[in-house]
């Protein structure tokens, strides 16, 4: 069996796949040349650095390419519905980043609301600001969810810890055993901080309406997809001081961001660096790992 990890993957994961007896290339191949070399792999695991279009699949349509893992969340770079009518399946590994993406969520949180980011900036460029940094806590403030799937969760669970009120929002669930739901527009209007877990959308969830149901003085943070939240808006909102700080690990357009949204002073930003930990890369190769003895197993083309 080969599997080709054109974003790579965790050293260990490849070792264990490689003593079974199944040929990992973890190079990068960019469009042109991946279309060429597709066909000569079974599996094709990748991160958000390829993008899976239709091009692609048609180029592997017809060889022995069956199964695509995306080693993350979100399956927006790759066309799956096209996929799976062509007879390649598509996994994700949706358990593994869980904890390190909430973990940035509260870096963020914490860094726009007392002038962790802007602290950095001009403290290199010999400034000392200590009278402009008054900050706020995050303690007893309400932190509205929108997007109760794991990392929502997981992120209510810490904030809480810390002393947040934690409400939600969530498509499909309603009902949690220990958090308040909110209609959305209740929870624009409610909450101090908003955070926003969802998958892309093909328009944005926050946009200029719902920046005007927000209170003034919020702070927003997004580390779900760069789509889901009005650029344009936000930079507005954030120049006319109703949001008072965003933190922003997803672009609309990744690399190459908006550099005056990035640059503003109220903004913490950082390169889609959410699942960018050790744990969760190695949870991540493991996750990949099961996929693989799964389909090897179905398939009856190895034995892990
Ligand atoms: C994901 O969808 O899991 C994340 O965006 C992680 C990534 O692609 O780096």
């Amino acid at each position: 069996m080969r599997i080709l990890a054109n974003d790579g993957l965790d050293i260990e994961a490849i070792e264990k796949l490689e003593r079974n007896n199944i040929e990992v290339n973890a190079n990068h191949y960019e469009k042109d040349e991946l279309n060429k070399i597709i066909g000569n792999y079974d599996i094709l695991i990748i991160r958000s650095a390829t993008t899976v279009d239709k091009e692609l699949i048609e180029a592997a349509k017809g060889t022995k390419l069956s199964l695509i893992i995306r080693a993350g969340v979100g399956l927006d770079n790759i066309e799956v519905g096209y996929a799976e009518n062509k007879g390649i399946m598509v996994r994700n590994t949706p358990n593994s980043s869980t904890n390190s993406v909430a973990e940035l969520v509260l870096g963020h949180m914490i860094g726009i609301s007392r002038f962790i980011n802007i602290s950095n900036v001009t403290m290199r460029e010999g400034q000392w600001n200590k009278k402009a940094y008054t900050g706020v806590e995050i303690c007893g403030k309400t932190l509205g969810i929108i997007g109760f799937g794991r990392i929502g969760k997981s992120l209510g669970e810490k904030a809480e810890a810390l002393g947040m009120d934690v409400v939600f929002y969530d498509k499909l669930i309603k009902i949690d055993n220990k958090f308040k739901y909110l209609p959305l527009e209740e929870l624009l209007g409610k909450a101090d901080f908003i955070s926003l877990h969802i998958p892309a959308t093909h328009k944005p969830i926050i946009g200029e309406e719902e920046l005007k149901l927000m209170k003034e003085g919020v702070f927003i943070i997004n580390a779900a997809r760069g789509g889901i939240i009005d650029e344009n808006a936000l930079l507005e909102s954030l120049n006319q001081g109703k949001v008072a700080g965003a933190g922003l690990d997803v672009f609309m357009r990744e690399p190459g961001p908006n550099l005056e949204l990035c640059s503003h002073p109220r903004v913490s930003c950082t390169p889609h660096i959410g699942a960018a930990t050790v744990e969760a890369q190695k949870r991540i190769g493991e996750e990949i790992i099961g996929i693989v003895m799964e389909y090897a197993t179905k398939t009856k083309t190895i034995a892990i």
